[in-house]
This record gives structure tokens, sequence and C-alpha cells, in this order.
């Protein structure tokens, strides 16, 4: 398995350029099933879950060539209309084919993913919705079996606010007999994303962007080109690298308006912060200040970047607060961070973070996506070499983290 070898205490300067969402890729791609036309999509990201995203899409007759950052879609012979348990179990996201499935082919068999290194993540709201919509669904041998005739629109309130539950959703109403109104939903710009392409193909959709979605079902969606989101979380956690090490360096092909509450955080770190249309520059000279935070749904501070606000704090001025609101166990970077002589204790959803003047390289093992990206993080801040074990949870996420970031002068090399 491969590990990153990082020595720390580089300032990092230069450039990097961002790659397309993962959590706007993912949705987009299913939203292939939604028709028999071809999707010509650009700046997808060349991830593990990308990857295995296709796999699971090919497998169900849609055809996909991936030339780099450009993926062509097409699912005029779709003949398999199920997602396995051993592709789902390793990608959650999986359950995004469910909605698409349903509405166009009346039938799906998806399993249901089991918990996850961040909490239980269950699926009832998705469940839920497309019930109300008309689906049939029953549970058995850890498989979703769900069968309708036709979706019918109608107002669905989800208890909480859900990402995917809500993509899921979306791409159903979209080819369901009359209206439908979704309350609760969820505003991400992956959402919006997912939704402007959903456009593109023929959908009625009212309200983007906002937590009430109104969609007028149609018969048909047809084919669309579409290039992906930037990432937002990719742009922070570089623009928290920079935060920790200090430096100098400018991201490009990326948005400043989908990152407020990550962006005024970085500003009361003490990171000076400049921003074009596509472009945002950050340099750091001083010690970070330590800040704190709650997470919570967009536009609040994203839980995607929690940890790696915590790698900062780690070495800022001053004691920290950090509540994670959205998933049950996501402090598992914590322990690892500690072992790298962070300050670090948790009551219940809240970590108390008390700064240090210097971290110290170690051996660390990452734990998922995030919590592996905070690790670099502080390693990258920390004084000595600091090996990171399982970074297959970053590759799932991240193109190349360490090329990116050794082009603006981190000392760090994958060891196969
Ligand atoms: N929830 C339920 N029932 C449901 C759905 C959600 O109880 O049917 C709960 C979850 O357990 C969680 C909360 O609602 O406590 C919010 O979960 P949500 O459904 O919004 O999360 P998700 O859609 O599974 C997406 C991202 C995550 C990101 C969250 C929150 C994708 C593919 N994944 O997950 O991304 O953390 O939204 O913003 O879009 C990551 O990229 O590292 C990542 C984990």
């Amino acid at each position: 398995m491969d590990k990153l070898v990082i020595a720390g205490g580089k300032r990092l300067a230069g450039e990097i350029t961002i790659s397309g969402a993962k959590n706007a890729a993912l949705p987009i791609l299913c939203a292939g099933l939604l028709t028999a036309d071809t999707l010509d999509l650009s700046n997808v990201p060349l991830l593990h879950d990308v990857s295995t995203m296709l796999r699971l899409l090919r497998q169900m007759g849609l055809q996909a060539d991936q030339n780099g950052e450009r993926v062509m879609l097409n699912g005029g012979a779709i003949d398999t209309l199920e997602a396995p348990y051993d592709m789902v179990k390793t990608m959650r996201a999986s359950i995004l084919v469910l909605g698409p499935l349903l509405a166009r082919f009346g039938e799906a068999k998806v399993s249901l993913p089991g918990g996850c290194a961040i909490g239980s993540r269950p699926v009832d709201q998705h469940i839920k919705g497309l019930e109300a919509l008309g689906a049939k669904i029953s549970i058995e041998g850890g498989y979703i079996y769900a069968k309708c005739k036709k979706l019918k629109g109608t107002r669905v309130v989800t208890d909480m606010i859900t990402v995917t539950g809500t993509e899921n959703l979306l791409m159903a109403a979209t080819l369901a007999e009359g209206e439908t109104i979704l309350e609760n939903a969820a505003r991400e710009p992956e959402v919006t994303d997912l939704a402007n392409l959903l456009i593109k193909m023929g959908a009625k959709i009212e309200g983007i962007g906002t937590d009430r979605l109104v969609i007028q079902g149609v018969e048909r969606l047809h084919g669309a080109a579409h290039s992906v989101i930037a990432d937002r979380i990719e742009t922070g956690t570089f623009l928290c690298a920079v935060a920790a090490t200090g430096g100098d360096i400018i991201l490009k092909n990326t948005r400043s308006d989908i990152l407020d509450a990550a962006m005024d955080k970085l500003r009361d770190i003490g990171v000076i912060l400049t921003t074009g249309p596509d472009w945002i520059r950050a340099q750091m000279s001083a010690r970070p200040k330590a800040v704190n935070f709650r997470t919570t749904e967009y536009p609040g501070f994203p839980t995607d970047m929690q940890a790696q606000f915590m790698a900062v704090n780690c070495i800022a001025n001053g004691t920290s607060q950090v509540t994670e609101t959205i998933f049950e166990n996501r402090f598992m970077h914590v322990q690892e961070m500690n072992r790298l002589g962070a300050a670090i204790s948790i009551e219940g959803n809240t970590a108390f973070i008390k700064g240090v003047e210097q971290l110290r390289g170690a051996p660390v093992m990452a734990t998922d996506l995030r919590a592996s990206a905070s690790l670099v993080i502080a390693a990258l801040a920390a004084q000595g070499s600091t090996t990171i074990e399982r970074i297959y949870h970053l590759d799932r996420g991240y193109d190349q983290m360490e090329v990116k970031l050794s082009k603006v002068g981190a000392d760090i090399v994958r060891v196969k």
C-alpha cells in the first residue's frame, strides 16, 4: 500500500490548478442514467471514486469513454438495473443510481451502504422520498428493491438536510409525472451544479440554490454538455496548507463565492486573501491565530473542511473549540494529530485544541478522506519527517495531491 513521506517546514509558493469537484462529478455521472442520449462532461476529476462510479455505471450497460478530464456517457443500452454490494460498500455515493434508475426504468436493486468511518450514515430519507413519489420499496438481504409504474410528483419534506438525498430525489423528480416540491433541500453548490446540468438536459427546475426545489416532470431528458464545478473542498484544503506553512500561493480554476464561510475563518486566522473570477491568492507570513467554528450545512462551515482547519488550529496561537454537527464520528484524525504533538481533547461532539508552537513528525495513519488531508497539512507544518499510511483514502478524493504540493515547494513523496 502506498504511503506519503513528508519533510515538514517548507514554505509553499507558486500556482496550483484546482480540479472539478468530486461531490458534483459523482451525481452528475449518475445523471447519465436518465437519458438515452450522450452527456459530454468536462472537468471531471481523475479520482478513485470517479473510476469506481464509472465501473459501476459500465456494468449497468452505460457506455463511458474517459479521456483525461473529459467523459462521454451514453445511456442508450442500459441492461442491468443493479448496484451490487461489492461496489456500494467501497463507495456510498453509489446510492445515487437509485433515483435515476427508478425514474427511467421503473425498477432498481441497490445494495444498502453499510456504516462508514465518519458515522452510521443511513439512507432512510432517500427511501422516504422515493416512496412518497410512489415507489414500492422493500429491503431484503441487504438490498433495496425499488419498483414503480411511473413516479408521481408530490411534496417531500426530508427530516434533515441531506446532500445525496436531495440529489437522488431531484434526479427522480425530473422524470416523474407532474410537480414535485422538495422542501428542506440541500443548498450545497454541488446540488446546484447537478441541477444546472439537468436543466441543460431539458429538466424543469425552479428554486435552484434554495431549500425549496420545484420540479415539473418531463417525458424524457436529452443529451447535454457540462463542465463540473470547481472543487471547493480541494481549494479550501490547499488554503489551509498555506495557512499552516506560511507562503504565497495562487489557486487557479476555482471559485471564491462558494467558500465564504471557510474564507472568513482563514482571514481570522491571518491569511491575506485576494480573489478574481476564477482564482484565489493566499498569503501568510505570521503564526496562525486560533479560530472556533461549528460545522453546518451550506452556506455554513462545511464538515468536509473541519479536519483541515483543525490541523491549522493545532499550531495556532491560542486555544479553540471545534464542534462537528453533521456526522457523529468525524474526529478520527484527532488521535493521529496528537501523535504529531498536538494537544487536542474531545468532549462529545466538540474538540478542544490548545495551540502548540511546533508539531513534530511521526508515523501516522489516514482513516478517511478529509482526515488524510488534515494529516498532510499537519505534516507539512511539522518539524522533521512524517509518514502517512493508508493514503488510498486520499486518492479517493484528491487528484494527485502530492504532485500539486511538490510543485509549490513541499517536500512530499509517495512511496509505493
Ligand atoms: N442522514 C440520515 N438519513 C439519510 C441521509 C442522511 O440520517 O437518509 C444524515 C447523515 O447520517 C448525516 C447527515 O444526515 O448525519 C447529512 O448527511 P448527507 O446525506 O448530507 O451526506 P451525504 O450526502 O452522504 C455528502 C458528501 C459528503 C459530505 C456530506 C455533508 C457526497 C458524495 N458526499 O454526503 O462528502 O460530508 O454530504 O456535506 O456528496 C467527503 O467528500 O469527504 C464527504 C464525506
